[in-house]
């Protein structure tokens, strides 16, 4: 396959997008796959179960489209976001007990405004709009929306007029609720009455006798504090689900596919000590044992113990069978003289996919690939706008493994978020260590050495992040972190040691909270724990006479330093 010579760059958005998983696969595959143009696996055919329950949340395009199917999983029932345009054969096998319509950005009145499809109308089902998703309501069952005179951003108090209804059961009669509207309901559909307003807003929520409602504010964002419990309400009280999803159900569902898929096949999978591609492999593993084979890389670009561990818990705990690859010599001599980060990444990503290969063909005849792509990835590459770059996003985890290969791909976790993936992991009894790991980037330690990726570099560097690692554990901050790790900068500076000047390098600290990785903030740690991982890294580490704390938040700074 010819290289192009000069090579697209990631696009911003779709390395921070990337960057979220933190599985070793996303980066690199992605990075090649636009590198080399790579032919993209064949996914595998989707079959859910048809008794399963679930709600189908009909998207918009709101920014809180995704949470809001976090919300309805909360209640223990199944969801999914499908764009606007999804014909009913599609939404069919996943057996909808309810509709909820997102938030939009556009206005219905608009010409070419996306309205909802004519089965959520025909099937009877429940229906919950909410904000656009109410106007979309109130336009197509002959209402009629305007441009609201006070537009309402932020918090507004919900005043209930019909305390009877479903929706709001167990609810107070006031709730403070988060509204970001501009446009209102001007005139209800016929059959419509107003359940409750706000200052500003008269028919702040609307229902009709057939279970379809409308809410002006945002029940799934945590500024609406019962809207939670609203969203139950709508989920089990009027739409009638039983509340029956449980990552235990899921596990099984997912082996019974995975055996019908596989049959007598054989199935590989990149491990990269991660929890993504660690609780697939173990799901599969499950489903048909010894036709997984896993593949482990070592880079020479992971943390200390990190290979071991791996192969103990993998290999001796889960019973898998690894294949595992030294491959630090081949990475470091690709690294020589290689400084910029966005080169870094190139260079470990292209010879990640050549060791690869390499292994795979060693096999024999494989049918299938197993890899652990999340639903975020998955609805963000299907409502991502542009066509080119949304291609390769689908499966961007293997975009850019050589055609020839022709293999399947299995993707189990691809409906569930990163909690829901813990909690598979812990139901299949991985150990807690290997689940509640930290992300590790797939280039490794490379981009958290500054400058030229040197062995001994990477020596000093794996020393001071154990003892980071060690000294957050003890002080029980490992699971309330994001990450936590120590960068290798390539300034030096002088010191006093025993008596002596020293001219040594500078270790960085990043300890950061966040929820998903898009934004962090720098964790604000006590003083006499810096303190005990200053000390010791200056003490036990050659090299080193310095130790900083990194305190910016991202944005304006990335999480990791390249
Ligand atoms: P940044 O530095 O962009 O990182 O704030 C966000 C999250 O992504 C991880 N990360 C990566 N993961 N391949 C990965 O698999 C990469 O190239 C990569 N770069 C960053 C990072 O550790 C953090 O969790």
């Amino acid at each position: 396959m010819a290289k192009t010579k000069n090579s697209p760059k990631l696009t911003v958005d779709e390395s921070r997008r990337i960057a979220t998983t933190g599985d070793i696969e996303v980066a690199t595959y992605l990075q090649i796959a636009k590198e080399m143009g790579g032919e993209q696996p064949s996914p595998a055919r989707e079959t859910i179960p048809s008794e399963r329950e679930s709600i189908v949340v009909i998207d918009f395009g709101s920014q809180y489209s995704l949470l809001i199917a976090r919300r309805v999983r909360e209640c223990n029932v199944y969801c999914e976001l499908v764009s606007c345009d999804t014909p009913w054969e599609k939404i069919a096998p996943l057996n909808p007990k309810g509709f909820i319509l997102s938030g939009g950005p556009a206005s219905v009145y608009q010409p070419n405004a996306p309205l909802a499809p004519a089965y959520i109308y025909e099937s009877h089902l429940p229906v919950l709009g909410i904000c656009y998703g109410m106007q979309v309501i109130t336009q197509q069952l002959g209402g009629q929306v305007t441009s609201g005179i006070k537009q309402e951003y932020g918090h507004a108090v919900l005043h209930l007029s019909d305390s009877k209804s479903p929706l709001f059961a167990g609810l107070d009669n006031s709730v403070p609720v988060w509204m970001s509207h501009g446009d209102r309901i001007e005139v209800m559909p016929p059959g419509f009455k107003a359940v409750a307003h706000t200052e500003n807003t008269p028919v702040a929520v609307m229902g009709n006798d057939q279970g379809i409602y409308g809410l002006q504010f945002h029940p799934e964002v945590a500024h609406t504090p019962q809207g939670k419990m609203l969203l139950k309400n709508f989920v089990c009280q009027i739409c009638g689900c039983g509340g029956i999803w449980t990552m235990g159900s899921f596990i099984n569902e997912s082996i019974a596919r995975i055996r019908e898929q596989v049959g007598t096949g054989k199935v590989i999978t990149a491990l990269s000590g991660g929890v993504d591609s660690a609780v697939v492999a173990t799901l599969i593993h499950r489903a048909v044992s010894d036709q997984l084979t896993c593949i482990f890389v070592d880079n020479g670009l992971l943390r200390r113990e990190e290979v071991e561990r791996t192969f103990k818990v993998f290999q001796a705990n889960l019973g898998l069978n690894i294949i595992g690859i030294d491959a630090s010599e081949r990475f470091l001599k690709k690294l020589q003289s290689v400084i910029d980060p966005e080169e870094k990444r190139k260079v470990i990503g292209e010879e990640f996919i050549h060791v690869f290969e390499e292994e795979a063909n060693k096999i024999g005849k494989v049918d299938f690939l197993a890899q652990g792509t999340l639903y975020p990835d998955v609805i963000e590459s299907a409502t991502s706008g542009s066509t080119a770059s949304a291609k390769i996003k689908t499966h961007h985890n293997v975009g850019g493994l050589p055609a020839k290969m022709k293999l399947t791909l299995i993707e189990p976790l691809r409906h569930l978020f990163k909690d829901e993936v813990r909690k598979v992991g812990l139901e299949l009894g991985m150990p807690q260590e290997m689940v509640w790991r930290q992300p590790f980037p797939g280039p490794g330690l490379a981009i958290r050495v500054i400058g030229e990726v040197t062995k001994e570099k990477l020596e000093i560097l794996r020393s001071a992040d154990f003892i980071v690692m060690n000294e957050i554990k003890k002080a029980n901050f490992y699971r309330q972190l994001w990450q936590s790790f120590a960068v290798l900068t390539d300034v030096k500076s002088v010191g006093v040691q025993g008596d002596y000047r020293t001219y040594s390098y500078l270790i960085a600290i990043r300890a950061v909270t966040s929820e998903d990785a898009m934004t962090a903030d720098w964790a604000r740690l006590p003083y006499d724990l810096l303190a005990r991982i200053s000390t010791r890294i200056a003490n036990e580490v050659p090299s080193i006479n310095r130790v900083v704390y990194d305190i910016t938040s991202k944005p304006p700074s990335t999480i990791e330093w390249e």
